[in-house]
């Protein structure tokens, strides 16, 4: 667990005006929350705003975080976390060929749950089902976690559920109308905006790490995609009209992503589920799954206790598919 008395005056005050939000935080609260003189929570602004964080201060009313710096490192984001342990520890990189791969090694050499690999941009960025992720640098999130979850690795997948539920939450947090269409892409207005790429290692009985590989258009412009991508994607900047402060959405990611997770593991899969179910464009759809040997079309029912699609066949059947790929025949999002 993070201890509050090692951040500093500047680590708090970033931290208290990124949970007020879009709500402005009066000098008074400040001063009382850090016992500092309001000379001294002035000061300590005008020191933030130097190193690049735009600060609105408005009399009667206080202070609101506008814009921080567009970086992804420690730096930036310890300060604006609300986690315990997710994000805590960042490995902050330049270029790498895929985020994935360098959080297997770390976690293969040793490395803790809630350790996070950044990079600004990927060279072999991994999708699912052996596609790549396109990743142009410094616009977007490319983010690896290492997660040590005490569980048999046929419920891996529940992992991957969670973490597409707590990505579509932070997204309509963000402001715009996310979903889910199984098994873990995120859309916006029917357009893939982020995906979740999960890898393993296990024994039979027990996960020793799972790579959770998350990616979030956020400041791309869809042409910056390619050709082949771009007709189907979008990005947060694209949905909502103006950029977004990168380490705000990731801080807020990491928040919603451990709150998800603690849920999990205390209570099991059925809350995930539920809220999967609310946040998912699918169920309800007739739909077209392709997986590795066939096509199946049918209306798609609901998720099982294993995350698996359950379809209505033509015929009346039911047919339960663990891995493939959605098309929506008729769809309404
Ligand atoms: C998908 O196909 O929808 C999954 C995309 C996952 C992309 C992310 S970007 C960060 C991490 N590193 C990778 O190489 N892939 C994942």
């Amino acid at each position: 667990m993070a201890d509050p008395s090692e951040q500093t005056n500047e680590e708090l005050i970033l931290g208290f005006l990124a949970d007020g939000g879009e709500e402005f935080t009066s000098g008074e609260a400040l001063s009382n929350k850090l016992g500092l003189s309001r000379a001294a929570v002035w000061k300590h602004v005008e020191s933030l705003r130097v190193k690049g964080y735009r600060i609105e201060a408005v009399s009667a009313r206080g202070y609101r975080l506008v814009e921080v710096p567009d970086r992804l490192t420690s730096l930036e984001l310890n300060p604006l976390l609300s986690t315990n342990e997710l994000g805590r520890t960042v490995h902050a990189l330049d270029s790498v060929p895929s985020t994935n791969e360098v959080a297997m090694q770390l976690a293969a050499g040793g490395a803790s749950h809630g350790e996070v690999v950044i990079a600004e941009q990927q060279t072999r960025g991994k999708g699912r089902r052996g596609r790549s992720w396109v990743s142009p640098a410094r616009v977007n999130l490319y983010c690896s976690a290492i997660l040590r979850p005490e569980l048999p690795p046929q419920r891996a997948p529940e992992i991957t559920l969670t973490a597409a539920v707590a990505l579509a939450e932070t997204l309509r947090d963000s402001g715009v109308d996310a979903w889910i269409k199984w098994p873990n892409d995120v859309q916006v207005d029917g357009k893939k905006i982020a995906g979740i790429l999960t890898e393993l290692s296990a024994d039979p009985d027990q996960i020793h790490h799972v790579v959770l590989g998350i990616g979030v258009n956020l400041n791309c412009k869809v042409e910056d995609l390619g050709p082949e991508v771009a007709p189907a994607a979008t990005s947060l900047m694209e949905a909502r009209g103006e950029k977004v402060p990168r380490a705000l959405f990731t801080a807020a990611l990491f928040g919603r992503l451990e709150q998800r997770l603690d849920q999990h593991a205390r209570e099991g899969f059925a809350p995930i589920q539920k809220a999967w179910r609310q946040l998912s464009s699918t169920l309800g759809q007739e739909v077209l799954v392709r997986t590795d040997r066939d096509e199946l079309r049918g209306v798609a029912e609901d998720i099982d206790e294993l995350g698996a699609l359950v379809l209505r066949l033509p015929g009346g059947g039911v047919e339960r598919v663990l891995a493939g790929d959605v098309e929506q025949v008729r769809g309404k999002r």
